[in-house]
């Protein structure tokens, strides 16, 4: 399999814009969505054909459960809750997984409450169709 990062700062940002105020994030900073439905980070990720785990990396330093929509090439896929972490500083991660054909695809990750998306930080691709180099 192989394992690609995808930054959020380096995504398609819908409403949010890229911070780096709270420590822990990889990268240059991450992506703090609007507080509004429909604050969205779009990815384009490239795969080989069959099961991939999608692994969005977050914090939210609320109580409150900040739900988004996980689309892939349009078509909803999943809709994590992304719960608090307890604190803005504190990241974990979320895990969507779905079949994909080869090639090129977009993941959207959109905000379904008024309180807006969690900050997220980084979308982490594990492909199970690439078999590596003999050995791995
Ligand atoms: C705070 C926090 C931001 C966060 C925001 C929110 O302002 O510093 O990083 O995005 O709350 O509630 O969305």
């Amino acid at each position: 399999a192989a394992t690609t990062t995808y930054q959020a700062e380096n995504a398609t940002i819908a409403n949010g814009v890229v911070e780096a105020n709270h420590a822990g994030f990889t990268g240059t900073g991450f992506v703090n969505y609007d507080n509004a439905v429909g604050s969205a980070v779009q990815w384009s990720i490239t795969v080989a054909a069959g099961s991939t785990s999608l692994v969005f990396r977050y914090a939210n330093g609320t109580t409150t459960s900040r739900p988004m929509t996980i689309a892939i090439d349009g078509a909803t896929a999943a809709t994590p809750s992304f719960a608090g972490t307890g604190a803005w500083t504190t990241w974990t991660t979320a895990s969507v997984t779905a079949t994909l054909t080869a090639g090129t695809h977009t993941v959207r990750a959109t905000a379904t409450t008024a309180n807006g998306g969690p900050n997220v930080d980084e979308l982490t691709v594990t492909d199970a169709g690439d078999p590596g180099p003999p050995g791995t």
